[in-house]
């Protein structure tokens, strides 16, 4: 069986190129490896802009279609959104009952968004309860891998500290050894001599490659047993370490080596800024704004050399240009061979190169907005099945299923 990864987006409208190579690119090569989950974190982006009711169902399907429109495949990846899914809310809930308010108050991001956004009033329970709602998003599909970025690294890390908490909580059921026996017996008589062996080493020493390798063996037994169940494993996972049956997986964040383009300014590219290059800018517009980008400030008249370093264009051959092209645009500005304009060509050219399969599957999604609404559809449907499945476990291990 496939892991699982799972990532989201706020939805913020249509996705300019920094999406793009940031995540969306990534996303698009994980599918095919991968049983891949993409949501749409509306309650996310109502966090900080909870105001925006006009809005946010254009924001919803233009990204949507951004995302299919870069290659993400319903066939292959499953599409949904967050807000269709009220289990989202209720493990959110039930999760927001004993986490400690110094761990949200502790994760980076709280401050540093709160010092960023200045204009807007984040001193709201929804706002420091953000990592939580996404730990919730996390937790409920047992993803075992989570695409993001640096920035979103500490939300992983919590999301790893409330699953432990709750399994150490609420994964040892009264009946949980004896359960925990019987998942043994599925064992040959040596394989589980061997498992019990490397427990009691744990357990001792602490040693991890004591688990590595008892979960070596679980990872076979599922393989091979038949009747195993990811019951069983996550039984005797929680046997092996101690804390009762895992109920919620501990995901790992998975930070892939993403292209930063910067903005047309040289700052980060982000709508609010108005220094974006959209995916479905036309080449016009695309055009238009490359030639309007800022470039080396040494750079006044034609004449004068520059330096590549100090030039976000500079920024955009790294990631579009080949070898040849680059060194083209080293000398040239270096030695003031070339002007500017003849040096954002390359650029422009490969942009819009870039966008045109975007452009020919937007254009079909665009001029069809029920197969959209209909892929979120489906999409939502499946990730229903699994999260209904994760909160009867949920309320079960919580003393709730009355
Ligand atoms: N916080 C993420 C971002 O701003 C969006 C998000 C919400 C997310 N829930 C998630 C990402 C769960 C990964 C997994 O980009
Ligand atoms: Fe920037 Fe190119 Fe002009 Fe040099 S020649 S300053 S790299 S745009």
């Amino acid at each position: 069986m496939r892991s699982r990864v799972l990532s989201g987006m706020r939805p913020t409208g249509a996705l300019h190129l920094g999406h793009y190579h940031g995540a969306l690119k990534n996303w698009v090569r994980l599918q095919a490896q991968y049983d891949c989950f993409f949501f749409v974190a509306d309650w996310h982006a109502l966090t900080t802009h909870y105001e925006e009711r006009e809005v946010m169902e254009r924001y919803v399907y233009d990204m949507v279609i951004d995302w299919l429109a870069a290659g993400l495949d319903p066939e292959q990846s499953t599409i949904f959104i967050q807000s269709r899914l009220p289990e989202h809310a209720e493990l959110f809930t039930l999760l927001s009952m004993g986490t400690p308010l110094g761990w949200l108050e502790r994760v980076p991001t709280y401050k540093d968004q709160m010092d960023k956004l200045k204009d807007r009033d984040l001193a709201t329970y929804g706002f420091l309860g953000y990592p939580l709602l996404q730990a919730a998003d996390i937790l409920i599909y047992k993803a075992a891998y989570v695409p993001v970025g640096e920035d979103q690294a500490s939300h992983v890390e919590l999301t790893r500290e409330v699953a432990r908490r709750f399994n150490h909580l609420y994964g040892r059921s009264s009946d949980f050894e004896a359960r925990a026996a019987v998942a043994l017996a599925k064992l040959s008589k040596d394989d589980a001599r061997y498992f019990e062996k490397q427990r009691k080493t744990f357990g001792e020493t602490g040693a991890a490659e004591a688990v590595a390798k008892a979960e070596g063996l679980l990872k076979k037994a599922a393989g091979t047993i038949e009747g195993w169940s990811t019951d069983d494993t996550d039984l005797l996972t929680g046997h092996l370490r101690g804390s009762g049956k895992a109920i919620l997986v501990e995901p790992q964040a998975l930070h892939t080596e993403v292209l930063r383009l910067p903005g047309l300014d040289g700052t980060k590219m982000s709508k609010s800024y108005g220094n974006a290059i959209l995916m479905r800018d036309d080449p016009a517009v695309v055009t238009k704004k490359v030639r309007g980008m800022t470039t080396d400030p040494a750079r006044v008249r034609r004449t004068d050399p520059g330096d590549p370093e100090k030039c976000p264009v500079w920024q955009f051959h790294k990631v579009y240009s080949d070898d040849a092209t680059q060194a083209w645009v080293v000398k040239g500005c270096k030695t003031a061979g070339i002007g500017c304009l003849d040096c954002k060509q390359p650029v422009i050219d490969a942009i819009v190169a870039e966008q045109q399969p975007w452009r020919e599957r937007a254009e079909k999604y665009l001029a069809n907005p029920k197969q959209v609404h209909w892929i979120a559809e489906m999409g939502t449907e499946r990730a229903r099945t699994i999260a209904r499945h994760t909160m009867k476990d949920v309320r079960d291990a919580m003393g709730l299923n009355y």
